[in-house]
């Protein structure tokens, strides 16, 4: 997959793109990655970007022509080899970028990311092409080059061969719409917090199950809005159908050492409370 970035800072999407598991991936081919800045499609001597934005207002905004010069100059070469190519732009009235929202992604050969800057962009480019508008929060950045790298990277990281096999992404927060279970590493005991025993039993059914359920459990405790029931409210609804008993979950929470529940920040939690 190759993404292509419209953006006035090229340096910053450099940086990224060369470490980790980024750098890895574009080194072994598996994704490509392309900078294309607007500033090099001006005709005047000042190389002109911006102007200030009718009816008044803080800021200057993109020109719509530099960013359709510089759009089109990545489209036609996708369009000659039948690429299967989507644009985003970054912006904080875009569509929240999810998790659940990456698999679509991952259909397109080739995503272009428009990172405005200054006040924003020129609206009319973002219709007369009819770019999604993908927003990180709700909140203001100063450009669009970090959330486009934020979307990047979370897509990447689903693309076969991105991770290596020390890594798997199914282990991650928001896989099965939940978050992972908390991790540990060594020593076995840290400032007279113990690892929870099972972690170390090498005991494979047993870890899974544990981390299966810890992730149900710090789920209802951090983010419990991402939780969907069944309508009997008996059990959580996981995206790709499977349920998981509440009454086992709180079955697996009463058997957990108070030490257990304290260092994976579960303690005091009320399972049933709704039904209690
Ligand atoms: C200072 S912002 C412009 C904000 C714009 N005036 C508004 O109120 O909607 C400059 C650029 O940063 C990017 N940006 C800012 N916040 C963002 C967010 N939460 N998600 C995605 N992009 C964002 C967009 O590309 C935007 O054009």
């Amino acid at each position: 997959m190759k993404f292509n970035f419209l953006t006035l800072f090229p340096e910053l999407i450099e940086v990224h793109m060369r470490s980790g598991v980024i750098g890895q991936a574009i080194k072994k081919n598996i994704i490509e990655f392309e900078s294309v800045n607007p500033r090099f499609f001006t005709k005047d001597k000042h190389k002109t970007v911006d102007d200030v934005p009718y009816g008044g207002g803080d800021g200057m905004l993109m020109l719509a022509e530099v960013l359709e010069k510089s759009l089109q100059s990545i489209l036609e070469p996708a369009q000659k080899s039948n690429q299967k190519v989507k644009t985003v732009y970054l912006s904080p009235q875009g569509r929240l970028f999810r998790q659940e929202l990456i698999t679509d992604f991952l259909n397109y050969d080739q995503i272009n990311f428009v990172c405005g800057r200054y006040a924003g962009v020129d609206n009319r480019f973002v219709i007369k092409n009819n770019i999604s508008e993908y927003s990180l929060g709700d909140y203001v950045l100063s450009g669009g080059e970090l959330p486009a790298l934020s979307m990047m990277d979370a897509i990447a990281r689903k693309i076969p061969g991105v991770l290596g096999n020390q890594e798997s992404s199914e282990l991650d927060s928001f896989y099965e719409g939940l978050l992972e279970a908390p991790s540990f590493t060594r020593p076995g005991e840290w400032q007279g917090l113990d690892v929870p025993s099972v972690l170390i039993s090498g005991h494979h059914a047993r870890i899974k199950e544990w981390k299966e359920f810890m992730s149900v459990l710090v789920t209802l405790k951090k983010r419990p809005e991402l939780l969907l029931y069944t309508q009997s409210k008996s059990a959580i609804l996981l995206p790709s159908g499977r349920r998981i008993s509440l009454i086992d979950v709180e079955a697996f929470y009463s058997s957990l050492s108070d030490k257990e529940k304290i260092v994976c920040g579960i303690q005091d939690m009320v399972i049933r409370g709704d039904e209690n």
